[in-house]
C-alpha cells in the first residue's frame, strides 16, 4: 500500500495510524524482498510483522479500554478473530513454505479490512469525543 491509499484507512488517531502505516511499511519491504527472492529476508520480515501486529493490538485494545471506548467489547470481540486470523496465516507461513506474493496480498486484505471495518469506526468516535 502506498502513501495516497494509505488515506483511505486513516482512523484520526496519530499513534494508531503511525502504527498501521509501519505494519503496511513492513509489508511493502516484504514484497519487494520477495520479488527479488530474497527468502530469508521476507521470512524475517514476517516474523517482524507478526511481533509489531501483537504489539499494536495490545496497545490499541489499552486505548479503548482507558478512554473508556462504549463500544470496546464489540470491538473487542472482533479483534482476537481478525488478528488470531492474520497472526495464523503469518505464523504458518513463517514456518512452511515461501512467502508468495498472493500470501503479502491476502495479509494486507485481512487487516485494511479490519481498520477498515472496525478501526476506523473508533477514530469517528474518538475524535468526536476524546480528541475534540
Ligand atoms: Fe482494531
Ligand atoms: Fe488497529
Amino acid at each position: 500500500m502506498d502513501k495516497y491509499s494509505f488515506i483511505h484507512y486513516k482512523t484520526g488517531i496519530l499513534a494508531l495510524d503511525e502504527q498501521h502505516w509501519e505494519l503496511f511499511t513492513i509489508l511493502n519491504e516484504m514484497r519487494a524482498a520477495q520479488a527479488c527472492n530474497d527468502v530469508i529476508k521476507a521470512r524475517t520480515l514476517l516474523n517482524y510483522f507478526s511481533s509489531k501486529l501483537s504489539e499494536h493490538g495490545v496497545f490499541e485494545e489499552y486505548l479503548m479500554r482507558s478512554c473508556g471506548y462504549p463500544y470496546f467489547d464489540f470491538h473487542l470481540s472482533h479483534h482476537p478473530e481478525s488478528f488470531k486470523q492474520l497472526k495464523r496465516y503469518c505464523d504458518t507461513k513463517a514456518i512452511h513454505g515461501d512467502i508468495l506474493c498472493t500470501d503479502i496480498v491476502k495479509i494486507s486484505t485481512l487487516l485494511s479490512e479490519h481498520i477498515d471495518h472496525y478501526d476506523i469506526q473508533f477514530g469517528v468516535w474518538y475524535t468526536k469525543n476524546i480528541n475534540k
